[in-house]
């Protein structure tokens, strides 16, 4: 028998994050909105890939969607070979909970409340007792250069050193997957290519999935794919087969650099 002819292509099984046909509409009626047209988009374990393309491109709204913040119109999302669009609420949490650390453009941290607090949030919602979140979290904020730090409250801390524990807030759960939209987007250069630096050796010395959206082509250099949107589509697709080189920390280079 023949087989039937599909619309869309089959899913990457091996991939970590598969997108087939994905559309996003918002709204409904006269004011509907497309945000994404038939995206399909392959992500594999241990990629670091910048999202990039003019604002109102959909580069959020894919992001929101990977991150399983949004649903999908049509089309089909895999993560880990789970159907997300037939999970329930709750699990779409859970699966968040788990496998997935946020970091955006503003920070988005608890404004009277220390940087150790605000990065045990994660781990209380995962029901930790308080000395493992006490130990996570300040094991994570030594990971993002913030020893020292846990007592500071967002207010005493400058752009780059908020972002650095909004950081350590989302490796925290050690996450199989790091989603940053525009991160670098309120800060300096200097901050900027310090927190490239950041996300450049979670992803190679532990392997953490990291996809950033940015339209900043300085930063998108770190990265080893580049996917370009425009008008809610996937215009191009390619690696970066020079990325930014970052020293590995530990190295001589690197102790130099911190002293
Ligand atoms: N919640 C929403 N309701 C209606 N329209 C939205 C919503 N979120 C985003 N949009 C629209 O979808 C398009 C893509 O938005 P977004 O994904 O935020 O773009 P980008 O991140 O590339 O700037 C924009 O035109 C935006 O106005
Ligand atoms: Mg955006």
């Amino acid at each position: 028998m023949k087989a039937e002819v599909r619309r869309v292509a089959q899913a990457d099984e091996a991939a970590l994050i598969s997108l087939r046909g994905v559309d996003k509409v918002y709204g409904t009626g006269a004011t509907a909105f497309q945000a994404l047209k038939e995206i399909d988009l392959d992500i594999h374990g241990g990629e670091f890939i910048a999202i990039m393309g003019p604002s109102g491109s959909g580069k959020s709204t894919a992001l929101n969607i990977i991150g399983c913040l949004d649903g999908i119109t049509a089309g089909s999302y895999r993560f880990r070979n789970t159907q997300v669009e037939q999970l329930d609420r709750n699990q779409r949490a859970l699966l968040r909970r788990h496998y997935l650390g946020f970091v955006f453009q503003g920070f988005n941290l608890l404004a009277r409340t220390s940087a150790r607090e605000n990065v045990e949030l994660p781990l209380l919602y995962r029901g930790q007792d308080a000395a493992t979140r006490h130990r996570a979290a300040t094991a994570a904020l030594a990971q993002v250069g913030l020893a020292g730090w846990e007592h500071h409250t967002p207010a005493e801390l400058s752009g780059g050193q908020q972002q650095r524990v909004a950081i350590a807030r989302a490796i925290a759960t050690q996450p199989l997957v790091l989603l940053a939209d525009e991160p670098t987007g309120n800060l300096d250069t200097t901050r900027s290519h310090e927190i490239m630096t950041l996300l450049t050796r979670l992803n190679s010395e532990q392997g953490i999935t990291v996809i950033m959206v940015t339209h900043e082509p300085e930063m998108a250099a770190y990265t080893r794919r580049i996917v370009r949107f425009v008008d809610g589509r996937v215009d191009s697709d390619q690696p970066n087969e020079h990325p930014v080189s970052v020293t590995p920390v530990g190295s001589d280079v690197a102790a130099a650099e911190a002293v």
